[in-house]
């Protein structure tokens, strides 16, 4: 059944919409970067004229001469009676290409694959028989894998047991498990300011009350903020990544981590901690992990970007009786991680330290060669330099992003606007520009970037850095 898009939702999911363009071109151009973007679906009906004229405090022409502009361009298909339809035109209209037909594809913060990849499968391969004798539905993991996971939080200091391990098919995995075990309907959640778009998306698809405090690139975490709506609002979970936060690259100091995880005990609020990116060390060093402030952290981890993103192998971490209650809610969801991909994970993490040694080197090498580019090509961008991850997160001055997304589609390149990372439409100023690529790519993606940011759209801009739903 095709979604229906209220006039309050569509408002909102506009967020900043005006620009220097007559009001209906403005409205038009907003509303097909947010079906680029997929942030409105293709087969979503939009509200009716009237409905979206109130919502948005604009007279009914200006709506209606906008459906007309999207109806015009192929982005509309109208039936009487039954309400006017997004559409989005077929891949063979090249320029308009969502995820295919692009020569670059930024829109992934994405390493290529460990080199060692394929030897870990061999061995693999090598060790599966001995487990064809059995049924293969494996719902907390393997016991060798289950032990070196706990062993690498012990090396980061934290004592830890393998009974407190739950392997799962990736982090994203893992995190819609915690949200299905733990979350009731009408509860609130806290995230971060900007966050990982598919932490947003896992929250928003139960409904979730979504709380958010800033995460600043000069200032970093607002804990004042974060611990104000813990107590006033009392979220049941919060959702962080104080290690190369994604996409703003920054870390959360040891007394930063000690401050907010005694809050949160305080509270009754459950941090739920999401380490993806916490092998991604370029020049940073060790930091102590959250869940070493306090007993309640749920973490969750990946190999996802140290090994390969196509290996789905991650964790939970957490205290014993929580993990008692994810493996009840699991089968509901799914009914185990792969045999294989756990045997491989298993090899992998032997070889962690190389792992890590190479990733590190190869982020390096595509920061410092990314920031000489950016600095020579885009000299205006204020481009904060992260100390580990895969991303900058880059303040485009008075360019809007999600023009300049659009743009750049339409030149073959594929780049995340700032609002995917944001509750409400913020950070159209932002973009978050990946590094994790090759000197080639980096240069092609910069170069087509420093061609047309002097071309895209600037608007003044009202953005709200925190909104509370
Ligand atoms: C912060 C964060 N969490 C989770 C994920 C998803 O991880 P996985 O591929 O292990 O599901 C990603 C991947 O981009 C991420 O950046």
């Amino acid at each position: 059944m095709n979604s229906f898009v209220t006039g309050r939702r569509l408002a909102r999911e506009l967020g900043e919409w005006r620009s220097n363009a007559p009001a209906y071109k403005a409205l038009a151009e907003r509303v097909r970067v947010l079906l680029l973007d997929g942030r409105l679906s293709s087969g979503a009906r939009l509200p009716a004229e009237r409905e979206l004229s109130q919502a948005l405090e604009v007279s009914r022409t200006t709506v209606a001469a906008a459906y007309s502009k999207l109806r015009e361009d192929g982005f509309l298909a109208s039936v009487r009676g039954s309400g006017s339809t997004l559409h989005l035109p077929g891949h063979h209209r090249g320029e308009y290409a969502l995820h295919h037909g692009l020569a670059l594809d930024f829109s992934k913060a994405t390493a290529p694959a460990y080199p060692g990849l394929q030897g870990a499968y061999a061995a693999a391969l090598e060790e599966l028989p001995a487990y064809l004798v059995h049924d293969g539905f494996d719902m907390v993991g393997l016991p060798n894998l289950r032990e070196s996971i706990a062993q690498h939080y012990r090396d980061r200091g934290l004592p830890t047991s393998a009974e407190q391990i739950m392997v799962t098919i990736g982090a994203q995995h893992a995190l819609n498990l915690v949200i299905r075990t733990l979350y009731s309907p009408g509860e609130r959640v806290l995230v971060e300011q900007p966050t990982y778009p598919h932490a947003l998306d896992a929250f928003s698809s139960v409904g979730a009350r979504i709380l958010a405090f800033p995460v600043r690139q000069d200032s970093g975490w607002d804990l004042q903020e974060a611990v104000l709506q813990i107590r006033r609002a009392a979220p049941s979970m919060a959702y962080l990544m104080p290690d190369f936060h994604n996409p703003t690259g920054l870390s959360m100091s040891v007394r930063e981590r000690q401050y907010l995880a005694a809050a949160a005990d305080r509270e009754g609020t459950v941090l739920v901690v999401d380490e993806t990116t916490a092998l991604l060390d370029i020049d940073r060093g060790p930091l102590p992990p959250m869940a070493s402030f306090s007993p309640n952290v749920l973490t969750l981890g990946s190999l996802g970007k140290v090994a390969w993103g196509g290996l789905r192998v991650g964790w939970i971490r957490g205290p014993r009786n929580i993990m008692a209650q994810l493996l009840r809610h699991r089968p509901a969801g799914d009914l185990g991680t792969p045999i294989m991909e756990q045997l491989a994970a298993t090899a992998l993490l032997r070889d962690l330290p190389s792992m890590t040694a190479n990733r590190s080197l190869d982020l390096r090498r595509g920061r410092d060669t990314a920031l000489g580019l950016l600095r020579r090509q885009l000299p205006q961008w204020n481009v904060h330099v992260p100390d580990g991850g895969l991303s900058f997160w880059i303040n485009t001055g008075d360019v809007s992003s999600s023009a300049l997304a659009l743009a750049a589609r339409s030149e073959g390149l594929g780049i995340v606007p700032g609002p995917r990372f944001g509750v409400d439409g913020a950070f159209e100023r932002y973009l978050r520009l990946p590094f994790s690529y090759s000197d080639e790519q980096l240069g092609e993606g910069i170069a087509v970037l420093g061609r047309i940011a002097g071309n895209v759209g600037s608007h003044p801009l009202r953005m709200p850095l925190q909104a509370v739903i």
